[in-house]
């Protein structure tokens, strides 16, 4: 196992070999520009963040000379990681932000498309959507706050990637908002700049004509099926639609217009920090005009096949649960290179 394997190599590494990694990662961090982060330095100068990312950026792997032969580290430091990982959690209990968390890794990895082979331009986890070019694609509206909100974690953990740490904020708030537990692995490279970001368009559309067969054609080309689609939609269970972002729901309801967090919005579900199967229930009895149904939400439930999970999951919580950690990890999975390549769990 991955995990077994690295937790040992971990080990193995003598604090003075660790030392030296570290002193290693901030120097690739402060090392000259590649040409393609040089042609992400023309950009820079109308946006402060952005020029700040830019100085961050890490290479995909350390190099670690061990004194006579060299190895090569993860692509993510696994203590950091985890160190990371009690960073978000505190993140969550101030800023309430779950929601745009989870958005944030699924717009990172959705982009995924299975019939390209070539790594990243066939798009998913790489963390590219950390770029400007990504952030403005209509269907990013509001990511760039959610950015925001993780930089200082990355500023304090260099051995950690971008695109490891936009999947472990993401399984994180899944789980910290009483979701199920996600069988995550970490060791993502990141793409390295912004000529490296997927075309617009790979994201689904909220009102297509047929949003059926828009819900499949998008996911089917990311790889997956009728039962994912169903499952990862509940992640609605989540968070707010606001008419300033993506155009769709209320400026405000009674849910919505005291926070927590920035008020404002409209939720799909009554608790919507809270994960549960609220859902599926909800849009089912179509219980309150205050609560979102998109028209890819309701066509979860009149499509016969998508109709099957539906029904399962408004019943029963449990079957939810199982269903939507397999598909989370497979989400978070798409598209991206591990180092070392079967990744690691922690
Ligand atoms: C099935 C196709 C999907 C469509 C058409 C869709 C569309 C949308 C739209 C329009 C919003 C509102 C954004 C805003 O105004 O801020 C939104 C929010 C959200 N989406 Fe989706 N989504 C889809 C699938 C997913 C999936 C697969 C996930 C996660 C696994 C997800 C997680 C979320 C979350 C958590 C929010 C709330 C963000 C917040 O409160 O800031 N969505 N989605």
């Amino acid at each position: 196992m991955a995990s077994i394997a690295g937790a040992a190599a971990s080990r193995l590494l003598s604090s003075a070999t660790k030392a030296r990694l570290s002193l290693s990662t901030s120097y690739t961090s402060l090392s000259l520009p590649s040409s393609s982060s040089l042609s992400s330095l023309k950009c820079i100068r109308s946006s402060p963040l952005l020029s700040h990312l830019l100085l961050h950026q890490k290479r995909s792997s350390v190099h670690v000379s061990t004194g006579g032969y060299s190895t090569v580290a993860f692509a993510s430091d696994p203590d950091q990681l985890k160190s990371a990982r009690e960073n978000i959690k505190e993140l969550l209990k101030t800023k309430f932000c779950h929601p745009i968390l989870v958005r944030l890794g699924w717009h990172d990895a959705g982009t995924y498309n299975k019939d390209i082979k070539e790594w990243p331009q066939r798009g998913g986890a790489n963390g590219s959507l950390r770029f400007e070019i990504e952030l403005k694609h209509a269907a990013n509206a509001g990511l760039i706050n959610a950015i925001k909100l993780l930089q200082p974690i990355k500023d304090k953990y260099s051995g950690v990637t971008y695109a490891d740490l936009f999947q472990l904020a993401s399984a994180t708030a899944v789980e910290e908002a009483g979701g199920p537990k996600i069988p995550m692995k970490y060791g993502r490279v990141d793409a390295s700049g912004p000529e490296q970001c997927p075309e617009e368009g790979r994201l689904p559309a909220a009102g297509p004509p047929s949003p059926a067969d828009h819900l499949r054609e998008v996911f089917y080309r990311m790889g997956l099926n009728d039962k994912d689609i169903v499952a990862l939609s509940g992640a609605h269970t989540l968070g707010r639609s606001r008419p300033e972002r993506s155009g769709w729901g209320k400026p405000e309801t009674k849910y919505t217009k005291d926070g927590p967090g920035a008020p404002g919005g409209q939720s799909w579900t009554v608790q919507w920090l809270k994960f549960d199967n609220s859902y599926f229930k909800d849009i089912k009895e179509r219980r309150d005009e205050d609560l979102l149904v998109l028209p890819t939400d309701a066509v979860l439930f009149e499509d016969p096949s998508f109709k099957v999970y539906t029904e399962k999951y408004a019943e029963d919580q449990d079957a939810f649960f199982k269903d939507y950690a397999e598909a989370h990890a497979k989400l978070s999975n798409l598209g991206a290179k591990f180092d070392p390549p079967e990744g690691f769990s922690m």
